[in-house]
């Protein structure tokens, strides 16, 4: 299986970000631990970050015939970005939402998500652990579908 993990926006900045609300840990080291994760389980997983909403939708373009699944954290652009959401929409792969904060007890403007409508589900609050929930989530959700 091949699953793609896609970070938006400010991630690359996470370990210097708001600690007390991201964790300390680097993107790199989070991609790392989950690309080891992956390979016990027989899974490639490629790693992507942008800030730029455009290179995330072209990724996610490219996934399409090359992915069989999608795990991404679109940053600030879940609550906004109908762009990316459609872009999810048209590949039709299955995706998991993650979010290392529980963003619905934060700030109003974080409770909504336009990208959940087309995820199988949202992971939040876990902190970086959400990576590694998502990841499970997705392979069982792959298996259980080829089955
Ligand atoms: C985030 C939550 C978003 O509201 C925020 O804009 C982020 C990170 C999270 O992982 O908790 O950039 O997606």
């Amino acid at each position: 299986k091949r699953i793609l993990l896609l970070n938006g926006p400010n991630l690359n900045m996470l370990g210097v970000r708001e600690p007390g609300v991201y964790g300390s840990e680097t993107l790199t080291a989070i991609e790392q631990r989950l690309g080891e994760l992956a390979k016990q389980q027989g899974v490639a997983l490629t790693c992507y970050q942008s800030n730029v909403e455009g290179y995330l939708i072209d990724r996610i373009h490219e996934a399409y015939g090359n992915m069989d699944g999608i795990i991404i954290n679109p940053g600030a652009f879940t609550h906004y970005s109908y762009a990316l959401r459609d872009a999810l929409s048209a590949v039709q792969l299955p995706a998991v939402e993650v979010h290392l904060s529980n963003i619905h007890k934060r700030e109003t403007f974080r409770h909504t998500s336009v990208i959940a409508p087309v995820v199988i589900g949202q992971i939040a609050g876990f902190g970086a652990y959400g990576y590694e929930l998502g990841l499970n989530a997705l392979v069982r959700h792959l298996q259980e579908r080829d089955e």
